[in-house]
C-alpha cells in the first residue's frame, strides 16, 4: 500500500496509474467501506470542496460523488453547463462560447480542492477523443486535481468499482478466473465503449483470462486492446476475442455484458455519426442478450455485471438481472462507486 503517491494527482485514466497505485485505491476503498458499514466517522476531507461539472446526465456518478464528498466532511457543487458561463461547445478546439475552460478553472480553483468532469456522447458529436481533450484542458489549467467522471474512451471510476466488486467476490488474484466481456443489443441511445475498456483493463491487472465477445463488425480501441493484452500476460492472465457469445460465457466466473457503439460508424472513422447504419447493424444482432440460457453456460457460481443503466430484455433479461447472477454482483458494483470514489478523493485531495 502506497501512502502519499497519489496526493495532488489527476485521475483521468487508469493507465496513468501503476498496478500498485490502483491496489492502493482498492484497499483504501475497502477500508472506507468498512468505516461506512460500522458508522465510524471518516471526515478525511473536512471543509474541502469538489466541483462536479456534468455535461451529461447521471444517476450513479452524481450521487456517489455527492454523497461521498459529504461523508468525507466536504461539500460537492453540482454544476451543469447551462448553470455556468460555458453553456455550449464551440468548434474543434476546447474553448467555449462565453467563457473559456481556462478562465473557469483559474476562477474556481482557488475556491475549492478538486474538479470532476463528465463529457461524452452527443455533447461532443461522438467525436472519439473530444471529451477526453476537454477533461485534459481542465487539468492543464488546474493546479488542483481533476477527476474524469467519464468520456467516450474512459470511465476510470467505474473501473475501480468493478475491480472492487470482483475483489470482494473472488479475492485479489483473478489468475485462472474467466471474465467474459460481451457486446449486447440495445435499440436505445448510443452507449460509449468506455466501460468495456476499463472493465477489461482492471481485469488484466489481476491476471484474469479475459474473453471479449462481439459481432465481427464491432471492436474496441486497438491501443487500449494492446495494453489489456500486455497487462493480462504480465499478470498471469490472457486476452482473446471471439464472435461467439456462447464460447465467451462457457465456464466463465464473470459475465460483463452490455451494449457499446460501433467505433467504425463514428468519428474519426466517419465524418459524422452514422446513426441509421448503426441501428441497422445492431438489428442484425438482436439475439445478443445476456439471458438465462447463456448464463447457464457459465460456472454455477458466476456473476453478471453491468455498469448500469441497462436496457432490460435487450442487453440483459430481467431473469438474469434480478436473479442469482445479477444479485451476486450488480448492486455491490453500483454501491462501490461510492466507496471507490471516496478512496480516490481521499488519496488525491489530501
Ligand atoms: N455507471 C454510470 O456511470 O452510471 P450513471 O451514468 O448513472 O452515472
Amino acid at each position: 500500500m502506497l501512502t502519499k503517491a497519489l496526493r495532488g494527482r489527476d485521475f483521468i485514466t487508469l493507465r496513468d496509474f501503476t498496478k500498485h497505485e490502483i491496489e492502493t485505491i482498492i484497499e483504501t476503498g475497502l477500508a472506507l467501506k468498512q468505516d461506512y458499514t460500522l458508522g465510524r466517522p471518516h471526515k478525511l476531507l473536512d471543509g474541502k470542496t469538489l466541483f462536479m461539472m456534468f455535461f451529461n446526465p447521471s444517476t450513479r456518478t452524481r450521487n456517489s460523488f455527492e454523497a461521498g464528498i459529504f461523508q468525507l466532511g466536504g461539500h460537492g457543487h453540482f454544476l451543469q453547463p447551462s448553470a455556468t458561463r460555458i453553456p455550449s461547445l464551440e468548434g474543434e478546439d476546447v474553448a467555449y462560447k462565453t467563457e473559456r475552460i481556462s478562465d473557469m478553472v483559474r476562477s474556481i480553483q482557488g475556491m475549492g480542492d478538486c474538479i470532476a468532469v463528465r463529457i461524452l456522447g452527443d455533447v461532443v458529436g461522438w467525436e472519439y477523443d473530444k471529451g477526453l481533450r476537454v477533461i485534459q484542458e481542465f487539468a492543464k489549467w488546474a493546479h488542483i486535481p481533476v477527476i474524469n467522471m467519464e468520456d467516450n474512451i474512459y470511465h476510470p471510476c467505474q473501473g475501480i468499482a468493478d475491480l472492487m466488486a470482483m475483489r470482494e467476490i473472488y479475492g485479489p488474484d483473478m489468475r485462472g478466473r474467466k471474465v467474459a466481456v460481451a457486446w449486447t443489443y440495445s435499440d436505445s441511445t448510443k452507449k460509449p465503449i468506455a466501460p468495456h475498456h476499463d472493465m477489461m483493463y482492471v481485469s488484466s491487472l489481476v491476471g484474469a483470462d479475459i474473453v471479449y465477445a462481439r459481432p465481427p463488425e464491432m471492436r474496441i480501441d486497438p491501443e487500449i486492446e494492446a495494453a489489456i493484452k500486455a497487462q493480462a500476460e504480465i499478470n498471469g492472465g490472457s486476452y482473446s476475442v471471439t464472435d461467439s457469445f456462447e464460447d465467451a460465457c462457457e465456464n466463465a466466473d464473470v459475465v460483463y455484458a452490455k451494449n457499446h457503439v460501433c467505433l467504425d460508424l463514428l468519428p474519426p472513422v466517419q465524418q459524422t455519426p452514422q446513426n441509421e447504419e448503426m441501428a441497422k447493424l445492431f438489428g442484425k444482432y438482436r439475439n445478443w442478450i445476456a439471458d438465462e440460457k447463456r448464463m447457464k453456460l457459465a460456472k454455477d457460481t458466476a456473476v453478471y455485471m453491468h455498469c448500469l443503466p441497462c436496457e432490460r430484455e435487450q442487453e440483459v433479461s430481467s431473469a438474469v438481472l434480478d436473479g442469482k447472477w445479477g444479485s451476486r454482483a450488480l448492486w455491490t458494483e453500483a454501491e462501490n462507486r461510492l466507496h471507490g470514489q471516496k478512496a480516490i478523493m481521499a488519496l488525491i485531495m489530501q
